[in-house]
């Protein structure tokens, strides 16, 4: 694993050096693989990321989207990430609907969802059973409890080793998740992560030893690149 942290002056800056490092890694991985596989994060810290994005000239039709998480409600709930990305960036942008891959919400049951968007993934990467796809990127937020994705403190989500996706649950209002193994495949993970009130999780998630199941983004610890983007307010206590 090669990990950075950077601990941005704000959350401008922040967002302009993720949109730097995420350009980077869209032209390599279409130079190298001949097209990119990014997965979203959901949340409001990104949402100025997907904005800037949607003024970037890219070659669309290479660029695969996904989602690392999803709150389990229709696409037109005002709390579906799907529906914040499609509204700051997606709509905006020449990408082909078949290179858009959200995870679905609507079948009988979050786990029949969570086995759909396994299966969706398995054979969009052509992975055999056991296999973990290496995703080019993958952005992730932090909780102020330490969660990422939809991996939420002490929920069974997090002990899911032989899944790309389970079901997660935030107050037991179920959600549909990549699983850690899943995350910790990519070739390149970037947290972003602002705000003061990130700094005690933030802490604990960096400590030498703590609990990871009271922390999970303590679970994120890719074989490819770790890039951690703190703002000042979330990360000065780190320095
Ligand atoms: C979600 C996200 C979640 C988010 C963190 C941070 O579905 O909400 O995937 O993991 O990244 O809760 O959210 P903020 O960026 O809004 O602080």
């Amino acid at each position: 694993m090669n990990k950075t942290v950077e601990i941005l002056s704000d959350k401008i800056a922040l967002i302009q050096k993720s949109k730097e490092i995420v350009l980077n890694k869209i032209n390599g991985a279409i130079a190298e693989r001949g097209k990119c596989t990014i997965a979203l994060a959901g949340g409001s810290t990104p949402k100025p990321l997907y904005e800037a994005l949607s003024a970037c000239d890219l070659p669309w039709d290479k660029i695969h989207i996904f989602w690392g998480d999803e709150r389990y409600v229709p696409p037109t709930d005002p709390q579906s990430n799907e529906k914040m990305a499609r509204e700051a960036w997606l709509n905006k942008v020449n990408i082909p609907s078949d290179n858009i891959h959200p995870i679905s919400t609507h079948g009988k049951s979050p786990q029949e969802d969570a086995e759909k968007h396994e299966t969706l993934l398995k054979e969009f990467f052509g992975t055999a059973s056991g296999e973990f796809p290496s995703f080019d990127i993958i952005l992730l937020g932090m909780g102020d409890d330490g969660h990422t994705a939809s991996l939420f403190p002490k929920t069974s989500a997090l002990e899911v080793k032989d899944k790309l996706i389970t079901v997660g649950s935030k107050d037991s209002q179920p959600r549909i998740t990549f699983t850690a193994p899943l995350i910790n495949q990519a070739h390149c993970v970037i947290f972003l992560v602002a705000g003061e009130n990130k700094q005690m999780a933030l802490s604990h998630v960096f400590a030498q030893e703590d609990d990871s199941t009271m922390y999970p983004s303590r679970l994120i610890q890719p074989q490819g690149e770790l890039w951690w983007l703190l703002d000042e307010a979330a990360g000065k206590n780190l320095k």
